[in-house]
């Protein structure tokens, strides 16, 4: 029997994240191939032309899994009853600008949208926020819905754990799907710290450590990490645009783990309400390793942390601590 439709709401649509995004999601590859979708898309006024081109496009592509288009400017018309919410709406970072810049104009949107959400989306909606300051975004998100479950807020570090994933495959020339478990602490920020200690590389005599297949601890604890750190501003200054096809695909990754499981043996990184797990602030939305399993994602527990890990967690959740503090000023 063919399966109900799922809403999934985009918000800022008609950006370019926007744009990788939505055909994404009516082809599957955020819920599944045989998983029928309503796009619910959600833009600002002066975007609304372009956005209800989106809409032309989609209509054009003929998606057989796409089973309705909502394309508006009234936040409330586009949060009625979405099972799934993908906050990308907002403003970018633009080339020398610094994340902290874009934060006052970005958080008090959240504030706005979390009514929205807790008021119109289903019961059980799940919310990643991609746009940046994402960890802080989300957490203002959870701050004003306070009846949404915190377990469904989350953001988007995805990208941060495909990056590291494709260091580490192009390093040492092997298949980025045999490359796992790296992960990515803190925040999606330049002080977000890529660990690959606990990640392993699919061999011929079995899984082996990253760290000891790289064989340069120079390199891992070195240029590795602010690769990735920076990636980021890398893509910006190369295309004077920030990334979006790399977004777009590492938000459906996130989604579709969390909604349809880990695979056995497999973690990924999300951004999510610290529990106090590894000695990380509660209060912070922090990235950490997690497995999900029927809809739920649960934080790995008991890895171990060395010296050098424990300085780039805490500086980590040094800045968001900050950054929270930033938002309810700017809110205030
Ligand atoms: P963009 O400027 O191309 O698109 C943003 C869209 O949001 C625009 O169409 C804009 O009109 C719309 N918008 C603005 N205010 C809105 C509001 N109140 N409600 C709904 N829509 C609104 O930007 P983009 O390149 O698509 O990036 C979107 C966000 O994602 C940025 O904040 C960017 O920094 C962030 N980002 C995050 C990651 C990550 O990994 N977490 C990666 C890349 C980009
Ligand atoms: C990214 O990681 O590509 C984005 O968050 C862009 C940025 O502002 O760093």
């Amino acid at each position: 029997m063919a399966k109900d439709p799922v809403r999934v709401l985009v918000t800022g649509a008609a950006g370019q994240i926007g744009y990788a995004l939505v055909p994404m999601v009516a082809r599957g590859i955020m819920l599944g191939p045989d998983q029928p979708v309503i796009l619910h898309m959600l833009d600002i006024p002066p975007a609304a032309e372009a956005l209800n081109g989106v809409k032309m496009e989609l209509v054009d592509a003929a998606f057989p899994l796409l089973k309705g288009v909502v394309a508006t400017t009234d936040v409330v018309e586009a949060c009625t009853g979405v099972n799934v919410a993908v906050m990308v709406g907002g403003f970018p970072r633009k080339e020398g600008m610094e994340r902290k810049d874009v934060m006052t104009k970005n958080v008090s949107i959240y504030k706005a949208q979390a009514s929205a959400l807790e008021q119109h989306a289903a019961a059980n909606c799940k919310v990643l926020v991609v746009a940046n300051p994402a960890n802080t975004n989300a957490l203002i998100l959870k701050e004003f819905a306070p009846s949404i479950p915190e377990k469904n807020i989350t953001c988007l570090t995805r990208l941060d754990h495909n990056r590291a994933l494709g260091q580490i495959s192009e390093r040492l020339n092997v298949q980025v799907s045999d490359v796992k478990n790296v992960i990515i602490w803190g925040n999606h920020s330049s002080t977000q710290y890529p660990d690959v200690n606990h990640a392993t590389v699919k061999t011929a005599a079995g899984d082996k450590p990253a760290r000891e297949l790289v064989a340069n601890d120079e390199w891992l604890n070195g240029e590795f990490i602010s690769t990735v750190q920076q990636r980021g501003a890398a893509i910006i200054k190369a295309r004077k645009l920030s990334s979006a096809l790399s977004a777009a695909s590492s938000a459906c990754d996130h989604i579709r783990d969390w909604v349809l499981g880990t695979p056995e043996g497999t973690w990924v990184s999300m951004g999510v309400y610290s529990d106090g797990s590894y000695n990380v602030p509660a209060g912070l939305i922090y990235s950490f390793p997690v497995t999900c399993k029927n809809g739920e994602w649960c934080i790995v527990q008991g890895l171990p942390i060395n010296e050098l890990s424990r300085k780039k967690m805490d500086l980590t959740a040094q800045e968001l601590s900050e950054e929270k503090a930033l938002a309810y000023s700017c809110l205030s």
